[in-house]
């Protein structure tokens, strides 16, 4: 957080299958799994393009979470289904050691392509949809900070949640 470049809108996606878009991913994968985190967004690793990742089977940073299936989707289009929204806790490796409750859509449509630029499109809810509104919002040049509405409800992992960190790294 404070990099400029995690505040510019990224640029979609034109070429699929290719090297530079598979060495992309790599990197993106590499870098969620060493964080261990639930999603990744290429301007988290300084990349300006429509690309994330995101996925939570069995991931010690979100202990309690639902099984995401692991998925890449480049050029997303977000489209709520309803009005109602759900606060979450929410981190981010690009705010480490930091938590914060987050409102989000609770039942969200979205649809973009796989890295071969076969588009596909789901509808999700809960944590599935809270998980991509905030890899997206990465795409706008939006940090969760920047959605929370009471501030008292932010802070730091360990100090708010002591019991849960000795479960993660
Ligand atoms: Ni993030």
């Amino acid at each position: 957080m404070g990099d400029p470049r995690l505040l510019e809108v990224a640029a979609p996606v034109t070429d699929f299958g290719t090297s530079a878009l598979l060495q992309l991913l790599e990197d993106m994968r590499d870098t969620m799994a060493h964080e261990d985190g639930a999603g990744l967004a290429a301007p988290q690793i300084g990349v300006s393009l429509q690309v994330v990742i995101f996925g939570s089977a069995d991931n010690p940073r979100y202990p309690d979470a639902p099984v995401v299936p692991h998925t890449v989707l480049i050029n997303p289009e977000l489209t709520p289904l309803d009005d109602e929204e759900q606060e979450g806790w929410e981190g981010c490796l690009s705010v480490p050691g930091m938590r914060g409750v987050v409102p989000r859509w609770n039942h969200l449509h979205y649809a973009g392509f796989d890295a071969d630029g076969v588009r596909f499109e789901r509808t999700v809810e809960g944590f599935h949809a809270r998980v991509v509104q905030h890899e997206v919002d990465h795409l706008r040049g939006v940090l969760y900070p920047q959605r929370i509405r009471d501030m008292r409800r932010f802070g730091f992992t360990d100090v708010m949640f002591p019991n849960w960190q000795r479960r993660t790294r």
